[in-house]
């Protein structure tokens, strides 16, 4: 019998709920898989503020370096947003990226066939799409110094070393040996000095990939070809705030946020999370979309432990699910042939996976 020690980052908002969700699905492959899964949970965000008084509690980390992987749900809300930026929960969720040293944000952004029609593009520019945003994590002007703001300025640095900038690179070159072998890098190097550096190095990484097709886009050019014709991406690269943005925008091909997961690795551990946040409005309700955060334990199965088999049953078990016409609230509207709760899409998914 295979043993992984998972941690378990519940957070705010529906984090918690999602979270249970993905645990059901985890637990049903492990019982067919001949696997083990032991879970750690650790406090974050806006929950670990409220009884440690830090977003980011030394434990969490030290419980999470402790692990195999980390499967992470969402943090944040509306309650913490007046603290001071140190004790917001998002300067926690960056402390935390940047002590794992999780460079590389994997966030890829499919449409599934069975809900073509959920995107607010028309079906026939998002039939088939499947790619994959790789986006710098732990630099650019998220952490770039000098930094700081006074009564009449604010500044940020946008700032990327050539060693940044390379070990990203390789991640996406990488990625895309196991895609379509296309690359398109996307920077602002027609203003920004940094852009033209990132232009630079990316273009000699490429030369150790013969194979891989690169290309460079702006990326107001990128955001407006991702509306336009998303289908010519296959791996996207690109720095840390580009990459927010565009993979929000990416996200929405497909229907609906609640749908797509994530992958941030690194040297050391992975953190596995779905792309959406914590939506404290809808938290408690029992109507959020769980698909993201099992998509995401099923990314880190495959990626962290090397477990495809059991990635493809979960998989295999949303697409069923969402094709027998399954769905959570979210998705409604889209040939539901029943509107289930988040558990109640959790256990569907959690019996299929475990056939
Ligand atoms: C994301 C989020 C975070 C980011 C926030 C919550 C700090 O938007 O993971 O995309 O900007 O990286
Ligand atoms: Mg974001």
């Amino acid at each position: 019998m295979k043993r992984y020690k998972i941690a378990l980052i519940k957070g705010d908002g529906i984090g918690p709920e999602i979270i249970d969700e993905a645990v059901k699905v985890l637990d049903a492959v492990a019982s067919c898989c001949d696997i083990d899964f032991s879970y750690e949970e650790a406090l974050m965000g806006g929950c670990a503020y409220d009884i440690t008084g830090d977003p980011l509690p030394q434990e969490t980390i030290k419980i999470s370096l402790n692990s195999d992987a980390v499967l992470f749900g969402a943090i944040g809300g509306e309650k913490w947003d007046n603290l001071p930026r140190e004790k917001r929960p998002e300067s926690g969720l960056l402390r935390f990226r940047k002590e794992l040293g999780v460079y590389a944000n994997l966030r890829p952004a499919v449409v599934y066939d069975e809900l073509v029609n959920a995107s607010s593009l028309k079906p026939e520019v998002v039939e088939g799409v499947d790619l994959m945003v790789v986006r710098e994590l732990i630099g650019g002007i998220y952490f770039g110094e000098p930094k700081g703001r006074d009564e009449n300025r604010g500044w940020n640095t946008m700032v990327y070393t050539r060693e940044e900038i390379v070990r990203i690179a390789h991640e996406a070159f990488k990625i895309a040996m196991t895609r379509s072998k296309r690359v398109c890098s996307i920077d602002k190097a027609n203003v920004l000095d940094v852009s033209q550096l990132w232009r630079e190095v990316v273009t000699e990484v490429a030369k150790e990939y013969p194979e891989v097709e690169l290309s460079h886009m702006y990326v107001d050019n990128a955001a407006m070809q991702l509306i336009r014709d998303p289908r010519q991406f296959d791996v996207m690269l690109t720095g840390n705030i580009f990459g927010d943005i565009l993979s929000d925008e990416a996200s929405m091909l497909s229907g609906s946020i609640g749908l797509l997961p994530s992958a941030s690795v690194g040297a050391k551990i992975g953190v596995y999370e779905p792309i959406h946040g914590s939506a404290p409005d809808i938290a408690g309700q029992g109507i959020a979309n769980p698909i993201a955060t099992i998509a995401s334990a099923s990314m880190m199965l495959r990626y962290a432990l090397g477990l495809s088999e059991a990635a493809d049953k979960i998989d295999g078990a949303i697409k069923r699910a969402l094709k027998e016409g399954y769905r959570t609230k979210d998705l409604a509207q889209y040939d539901a042939k029943e509107v289930c709760s988040t558990s109640e899409m959790g256990s569907i998914i959690a019996n299929y996976a475990a056939k």
